[in-house]
């Protein structure tokens, strides 16, 4: 079977990890980013030295026209969607909850929860034997947040990564006989640019001696368990939702 993997913000952190990480694996990619198109074109650079076929599309994933474009350039240039990382998100300063704006609160779901919704839906109707698909397999980035809630910093972001570990659950079932798993991965604190969206670049470092295992984590990392959990290693895994948080 073709493997045609579209892996959501992956310029750059732990999508960009993943695609690098994939491309010696069989699958063609597709690259998908929000604005950063020289670290997009970077990254596919790579991927395509690895060997695989790639190709680099911009899309805001928390906008159902533009995921439908994003689908529709995966099926011109490389095929019908068989596996999907759901892996952009964003995160906003760090605040007490009765500091959140409406557009803030509708900002972080319409990215971290329904785009990966909406990502999932586009992918089942190339996936699902429903809609002429063989099959396939679905990842979800979520969070550690998801169980920790992030008080004081971020409530906001550890309620959009609940709801997607509730998401991957649910759906995990509703396709389960139709030969497409749903599982997620958590992560910890990682070593990506993502803390600057929270105000601080420099967070995982300083918050690393509360770490259990005494460091952060690097993308690598989370993008092995991730390629893990796609690939036909992971067969009877669905609904499993995997830590990666240095024990915290
Ligand atoms: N880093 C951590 O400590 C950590 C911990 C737990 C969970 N996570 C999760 O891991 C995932 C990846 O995070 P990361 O740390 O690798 O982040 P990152 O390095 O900041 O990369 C984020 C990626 O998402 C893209 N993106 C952002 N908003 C988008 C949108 N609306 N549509 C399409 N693409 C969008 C960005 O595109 P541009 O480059 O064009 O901006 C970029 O490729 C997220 O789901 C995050 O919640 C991260």
């Amino acid at each position: 079977m073709d493997k045609i993997l579209l892996i959501t913000g992956a310029s750059r952190g732990i999508g960009a990890a993943t695609a690098l990480l994939a491309a010696a694996q069989g699958y063609r990619i597709c690259i998908n980013y929000l604005s950063d198109h020289t670290a997009a074109d970077r990254i596919c650079g790579q991927v395509r030295e690895l060997g695989a076929q790639a190709i680099t599309v911009q899309a805001d994933v928390s906008n159902e026209d533009e995921i439908i474009r994003l689908f529709s350039r995966v099926d011109a240039d490389l095929g019908r969607v068989t596996h999907l990382v759901n892996n952009a998100a964003t995160v906003a300063h760090a605040s007490r909850v009765e500091e959140m704006s409406e557009f803030r609160l509708l900002k972080m779901m319409m990215t971290n929860v329904v785009g990966p919704m909406l990502c999932s839906k586009h992918a089942l109707l190339r996936m699902s034997p429903r809609h002429g698909g063989k099959g396939g397999s679905i990842v979800n980035v979520s969070s550690a947040a998801s169980r920790l809630g992030s008080a004081g910093e971020y409530v906001d972001y550890a309620a959009s990564k609940g709801a997607l570990d509730t998401f991957t659950i649910g759906l995990s079932k509703e396709v389960a006989g139709e030969g497409i798993r749903v599982n997620a991965v958590r992560p910890g604190f990682i070593f990506t640019d993502f803390h600057a969206l929270s105000g601080d670049p420099f967070r995982v470092s300083k918050l690393e001696p509360g770490i259990p295992m005494g460091r952060g984590g690097a993308a690598e990392e989370v993008a092995e368990a991730i390629v893990w959990l796609l690939s036909e290693k992971a067969s009877y895994a669905t609904g499993t939702l995997i830590d990666l948080a240095g024990g915290r």
